[in-house]
């Protein structure tokens, strides 16, 4: 089954590059009208040039709800409407304990990474979705199902994704589909301080032996905006190398 978008509009917070702009350009070869979101305009405007398709861009706060309610406006006035969000953006301000962890990088992390999730599905429902069905998508990790000790309270976030995405799929069907996706460690700026130092070492341990890519997520978030993935809802979808099956290689 090819896996086409024609004829939706697909709005990607934090697209202007990585996971989600790989994720935006699949959707736009798939045929979809794509609105690519994040703060910065300089690069937004030159990731838009390089999409094929009907593509536009606004620069928004994913932490920001007005801007939030603006980005989702201008998607519907621009595009003609929005049948796909992907919640991409993300932050991740702290690295270190729990114990050592400080007030406003708590809330900053739980303000973008968590609370607008809601936020942005509840301003895409309220534009076009509760009239005309939808699908979102979230960003999790497989920090969120597991521990880490640098990242503990992002991941803390990561795993609120995976329930908040199961809350919106139980309230918000049967018209949209909400599902997450849980990648591993994939080799953008956000993971650069986790991946670049030992690479080699790290994707030793992977049972498919190498790290991943943004355009591996982005065939996994093209499946679930997809019809082919029309009677899944609430799941988180793992996209990790096999680093959750945890080989550990006694002999040779
Ligand atoms: N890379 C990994 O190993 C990995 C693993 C698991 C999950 N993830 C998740 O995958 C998603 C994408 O991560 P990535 O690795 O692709 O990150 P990235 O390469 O650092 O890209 C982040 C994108 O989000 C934008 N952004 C950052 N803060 C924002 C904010 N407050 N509001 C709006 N846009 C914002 C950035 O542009 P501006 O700076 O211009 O805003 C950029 O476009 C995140 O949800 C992340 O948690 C990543």
């Amino acid at each position: 089954m090819e896996l086409r978008l024609d004829g939706k509009v697909a709005l990607v917070t934090g697209s202007s590059r990585g996971i989600g702009l790989a994720i935006a350009t699949a959707f736009a070869r798939a045929g979809a009208a794509v609105m690519l979101s994040s703060r910065k305009a300089e690069a937004l405007a030159q990731a838009a040039a390089e999409l094929p398709g009907r593509t536009a861009w606004f620069a928004a706060n994913a932490g920001d709800p007005e801007a939030t309610e603006a980005c989702v406006a201008a998607t519907v006035q621009r595009l003609g409407g929005l049948d796909i969000l992907v919640n991409n953006a993300a932050t991740n301000p702290y690295m270190g304990p729990l114990m050592g962890l400080d007030i406003p990088r708590a809330d900053k992390t739980v303000q973008v990474n968590q609370r607008a999730l809601v936020t942005w599905t509840q301003a895409a429902w309220r534009a076009a979705m509760a009239e005309r069905g939808g699908v979102v998508i979230n960003l999790a990790s497989i920090g969120g199902m597991s521990i880490e000790p640098a990242i503990g309270w992002y991941n803390v976030t990561k795993a609120a994704v995976i329930q908040l995405t199961r809350q919106l799929a139980a309230e918000l069907a049967p018209g949209v589909r909400v599902n997450a996706l849980a990648p591993g460690l994939v080799k953008t700026d956000m993971a650069r301080a986790l991946w670049e130092p030992n690479e080699e070492a790290i994707a030793s341990h992977l049972p498919l032996g190498r790290l991943g890519e943004p355009q591996d997520v982005a065939g996994a978030a093209l499946f679930l905006a997809s019809d082919a993935a029309s009677w899944i809802t609430g799941h988180t979808l793992v996209v990790d190398g096999g680093a959750l099956v945890g080989v550990r290689r006694v002999t040779g």
